[in-house]
């Protein structure tokens, strides 16, 4: 069966964002930064407060570092030696869930069986010393009220987890009962920040000129370095939650993809580009294409990546006929690639649309001054064509004054931004 020459055509021209969209979206998001800091209701940005602002670079010390944000859950022992150096001495990790073992994530789970779990694992990392006190550093990767570097509360969970019990709570608060369960007294969390301000903490800490971080991996986010140049408040970084930025034009895809999602109507911006999320959109355009339109495939961000790379269109097909069960000719396999290289391309547009909105708010008068952008992530790190297009719509957005602007990767900077933001808890 070949595909339907004009249903391909109509499904890649609905994952194409043109020149014009990416302007009116970068423009929109801006808007919606501006809106946010008079009043982020607003906003679809929800603007969250960290209460830290930049390292100095000179933090020093040995912390503990919690990474909670994805299926893995990390903790490592760092010591910051300052002038922007660091060491890890230990480093332990878990998933949170392994089909038909164990799940922590899912809405049968309970706050205290997570929390549990995660304190065993801190007692993994120092090693059951439970004398040496240790001030530990939270990187916790879900929207969050912050009162203070310690407090915040989980608004909403994202990325489709469901525990029970979270939502509305003071995860820190969660967190310190758990350690306390387990005898581990000697352990005091002071600072929880969202896995972005951790990688612009940590990409701050190496090198200066840094004030935006992003995360483009599982789910997506930013946040920045707000100046309140107009204002006696200290500059603050915001995390923008930026996933659920709402101007944008979903696709029936998208829609019909949100409808099913455990959270219908939020973090549409997020659905659209995030790792979690374009395997499935792939799936659904795929079915459509074999005529199975409602069938899951279970594509997954990885197989994107290897489709992208795939030597051939053998390889290609090898590809989809593991997950379809369908044998695609020559110029379907092709047509497959193109396919998911729209979908990459798409996302890496709108990602950088964001990005230039809040270029464009900092420095709304001048030119944009030389920056990097601090990403982490998988999808920024190993998905192909991602880093180039974002590359190629920061030109297309800015003209000559991209060449002020440049994206670095801060590879493990929720665990490094952790630690330093419990250095930083210290001031
Ligand atoms: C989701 C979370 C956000 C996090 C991002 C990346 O969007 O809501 O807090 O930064 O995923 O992990």
């Amino acid at each position: 069966m070949a595909f339907d020459k004009k249903l391909f055509a109509d499904i890649c021209q609905e994952f194409t964002v043109t020149g014009e969209q990416l302007h009116e979206i970068a423009a929109n998001f801006r808007y919606d930064l501006r809106k946010g800091l008079e009043d982020s209701a607003q906003s679809s940005l929800r603007m969250l407060k960290s209460y830290v602002g930049l390292p100095t670079g000179d933090e020093k010390g040995e912390y503990l570092a919690l990474d909670f944000g994805g299926t893995n859950v990390r903790v490592l022992r760092i010591r910051l030696e300052g002038a922007g150096k660091f060491e890890v001495l230990k480093k332990v990790a878990k998933p949170l869930r392994v089909e038909g073992i164990y799940d922590f994530v899912g809405e049968g789970s309970t706050a205290e069986q997570m929390f549990d779990f995660i304190a065993e694992l801190v007692d993994e990392a120092i090693e059951g010393d439970h004398t040496t006190h240790y001030l530990l550093g939270h990187t916790f990767s879900f929207p969050s009220e912050q009162t203070n570097l310690y407090n915040a509360k989980l608004i909403i969970w994202t990325k489709e987890f469901a525990t029970a019990g979270v939502e509305g709570e003071v995860v820190n608060d969660l967190l310190k009962a758990a350690l306390h369960r387990q005898g581990i007294d000697n352990v005091e969390p002071t600072a929880v920040i969202n896995d972005t301000v951790a990688v612009l903490l940590a990409a701050a800490y190496k090198q200066p000129d840094t004030y935006i971080g992003s995360i483009y991996a599982t789910g997506h986010n930013t946040c920045y370095l707000e100046p309140y140049a107009d204002s006696a408040d200290a500059p603050m970084i915001l995390n923008l939650e930026s996933g659920g930025f709402m101007k944008l034009a979903p696709n029936r895809f998208d829609v019909a993809f949100d409808e099913q999602s455990e959270k219908p109507g939020e973090q549409r911006l997020e659905k659209m580009v995030s790792g979690r999320y374009m395997g499935e959109l792939f799936g659904m355009a795929l079915a459509e294409l074999l005529g199975e339109q409602g069938k899951k495939y279970g594509f997954t961000s990885i197989d994107m990546s290897n489709i992208v790379l795939a030597e051939d269109a053998a390889g290609v097909s090898k590809i989809v006929a593991a997950k379809t069960g369908h044998e695609l000719a020559t110029e379907d396999a092709e047509s497959v690639r193109e396919l998911v290289s729209k979908i990459i391309v798409r996302s890496a547009r709108l990602v950088t649309a964001s990005f230039v909105g809040i270029i464009w708010q900092l420095d709304s008068e001048t030119k944009p001054r030389k920056q990097h952008i601090a990403v982490d992530g998988s999808v920024y790190e190993k998905m192909p064509l991602a880093k180039e297009n974002i590359m190629r719509a920061l030109s297309e957005l800015l003209g000559e004054e991209a060449a002020n602007i440049d994206t670095v990767l801060e590879n493990g900077g929720s665990g490094l931004g952790a630690a330093i933001a419990a250095a930083m808890s210290q001031r």
